[in-house]
């Protein structure tokens, strides 16, 4: 296993070390794996192209690191705990031995439909536990999975099958989320019906006998794909740098980009940051809150916790079904040890009240997590008194889907917490704030630009079919720099705060969305001449969407409002939906015909005080109306 640290000198020296020696540092954590052949060189690199591999010529496979390794020690402990959305169905556990055996029989039933190495397959799954055994299968075999967020529409499902050219989608038939059953597999159908020619089998795990549309051509259940498989599966030799996940995550610009894992280093990454952030120990129960279909529950839901042999529970549900104490409900049932959520979460259980807490035991808890977005001073101080009882450190745990693991954090009980800093760098992970300009700020008490300066193991290795993208993405901002797009602020201490995205990228309910991803749908509507989308802070949300919209329709109704929202969620989902759409008869633009989103944003957020000089604008009168029209 990987080291745990468990002082703060023992921090110190880490981190130190991961900087004087990163290759030492690297090749000690990576010798605690199982390697089908050892790798002959820690890390070759450069942020210019970028090209960036670790743990070269090192062969693996991660299932046999996740699953196999620990049947001799911990063959009957729990692996994968799932609680369905029904409060009164049965827990499902599977043991490490139980997991295995399904995941071989998966990946047996993938193999028999001509899935092999390098193919890829698209998920787009509720939070049941085949989720978790289909993409371990796909690691099995060499396949690279990609999982998309049953939240998404059918249309945006398509894109992403599109851009992967995936073989394969599994799916379920519904998705129970709290009292609504969502069909799954319809959007599916829907999907193909709009692309997806790549694609030669549908896998449908089935969890009610309720009717589906069905082609014998192309659907087939999971059922018939596992029932006659053996439960041994010979795991897959992967090279370090052979791709093992794809994610696509929003951009400022265009498409939702395909965010590339790969095996070795996502491996050493994510057990070693799972260890040490939530100071796993033999026999808890670890609780992650976040969907599979987000980087947070690839890493912190599957990978990290198996990896470490952990017991990681899986929710099928939501947090306020059937009512708001359901959370704390699972927190008692289970004996919850290290539970790690999302602020959105946070603040919509503190505005129903402290009682639903107050109700149950949380005594089990010994940390409590955030991730996904700013967590905001009152949301941390109810989560500390009501949920940890003061006696739980709050680790704020700032990363990405591009940075594969979590990148600062406060390690619970060695380091110090501060409400709203996610304070420290991982051992190897080397952050810096830059100003506009370039240079690295020196010293505490500033802000700026957050970026890394040196490569870790589990920092994305390209986007998906576009390797230029991932360049000017991340590595042309700052000269040998990840720039990250978050601003971020340093204090008096170093702790660092991280205050949000400095780009055209929006965080709603934890949820990543680019702006000019929801224009592009709104302006889908055939009376849309123009839009503009912006965030604007939000109780609940932490951002909610603002959308300014030029339309040819001189009376604009609440039926043309309705369509626009039906629009977003036909084109990405209801996740991108705007909260507020105001119709104006023009948007601030500069001389060049760029939009000022500046202005826009400070509009939404009712900061009209100091809108600076725009009187050097192409069309400043339209501030003022813009203005007058604003929605408070
Ligand atoms: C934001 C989620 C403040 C940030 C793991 C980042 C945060 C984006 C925090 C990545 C945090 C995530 N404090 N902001 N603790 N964690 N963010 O790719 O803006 O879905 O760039 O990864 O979420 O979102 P993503």
């Amino acid at each position: 296993m990987t080291t745990q640290i468990s002082t703060l000198q023992e921090y110190k020296e880490a981190y130190d070390q991961s900087v004087k020696d990163p290759e030492g540092f690297w090749r000690k954590e990576a010798s605690t794996f199982q390697w089908e052949k050892d790798f002959d060189q820690v890390l070759d690199w450069n942020f210019e192209e970028p090209n960036v591999k670790w743990f070269l010529n090192g062969k693996l496979n991660i299932t046999l690191n996740c699953l196999d390794r620990h049947i001799k020690d911990r063959g009957d402990q729990t692996a994968i705990l799932w609680e369905a959305n029904d409060p009164d169905a049965p827990s499902i556990r599977y043991t490490y031995k139980e997991l295995l055996a399904e995941v071989c029989k998966c990946a047996n039933g993938l193999k028999a439909q001509g899935i092999k190495k390098g193919d890829r397959v698209v998920f787009y799954m509720p939070m049941v536990p085949q989720l978790a055994i289909g993409v371990l299968a796909c690691a099995r075999i060499g396949a690279i999975h990609s999982v998309v967020f049953a939240g998404f529409s059918a249309q945006a499902l398509a894109d992403r099958v599109d851009d992967a050219t995936a073989k394969m989608i599994i799916c379920a038939d519904y998705n129970n989320r709290g009292s609504k059953r969502i069909p799954v597999k319809k959007v599916v159908d829907d999907a193909m019906d709009l692309g997806c020619n790549s694609v030669d089998k549908v896998v449908v795990y089935k969890q009610t006998e309720l009717p589906l549309n069905w082609s014998d051509d192309v659907d087939i259940s999971w059922l018939d794909l596992t029932k006659e498989q053996s439960d041994f599966c010979e795991a897959e030799i992967m090279d370090s740098e052979d791709m093992l996940f794809i994610l696509y995550t929003s951009g400022s610009t265009g498409k939702p980009k395909g965010v590339v894992h790969s095996c070795g280093g996502y491996m050493v990454y994510t057990c070693y940051s799972f260890r040490n952030v939530f100071q796993y120990k033999e026999g808890d129960v670890y609780w992650c809150t976040a969907d599979i279909g987000w980087i947070t529950g690839h890493s912190y839901i599957v990978y990290g916790p198996l990896l470490a042999g952990a017991t990681t529970m899986m929710f099928e549900g939501v947090p306020t079904y059937p009512d708001a104490g359901r959370f704390w409900k699972i927190c008692e049932k289970h004996k919850v040890n290290q539970f790690y959520t999302a602020p959105t979460a946070i603040r919509a259980l503190m505005a129903k009240g402290n009682d639903w807490p107050a109700q149950y035991d949380l005594s089990s808890i010994k940390l409590l997590g955030s991730v996904g977005e700013p967590i905001n001073e009152e949301a941390w101080h109810w989560y500390d008194k009501h949920i940890g009882k003061g006696k739980s450190p709050i680790i704020d745990t700032w990363w990405q889907t591009e940075t594969g693991g979590i990148m600062i954090t406060p390690l619970p009980g060695i380091t110090d917490t501060k409400p709203t800093y996610a304070s420290y760098p991982m051992p190897g992970i080397q952050t810096v704030l830059m100003d506009a300009d370039g240079n690295e700020l020196e010293g505490n008490n500033c802000e700026g630009l957050l970026c890394i300066k040196f490569p870790w193991p589990s920092m994305v290795r390209t986007t998906y079919g576009d390797h230029e993208r991932c360049r000017t993405t991340y590595f042309s901002t700052f000269k040998n720099k990840y720039f990250t797009g978050d601003g971020a602020r340093r204090d008096e201490d170093g702790r660092i705060r991280v205050i949000g995205r400095v780009d055209d990228v929006i965080n709603v309910s934890g949820h990543r969305m680019g702006t000019a991803e929801v224009e592009n749908a709104i302006n889908e509507h055939p009376n849309v001449i123009e839009s503009a989308v912006v965030g604007y802070p939000h109780d609940i949300k932490g951002q909610g969407i603002y959308a300014y919209i030029i339309s040819q329709d001189k009376g604009v109704d609440d039926d043309f409002r309705k369509e626009i929202l039906a629009v977003v969620t036909r084109e990405i989902g209801p996740i991108a939906k705007p909260d507020k759409i105001q119709f104006v008869s023009g948007l601030p633009k500069t001389r060049s015909g760029k939009i000022m989103r500046r202005i826009l944003r400070k509009i939404a957020s009712n900061e009209t005080e100091n809108l600076g000089d725009v009187s050097t604008l192409l069309n400043p009168e339209v501030v003022q109306e813009v203005m007058d029209g604003a929605l408070k």
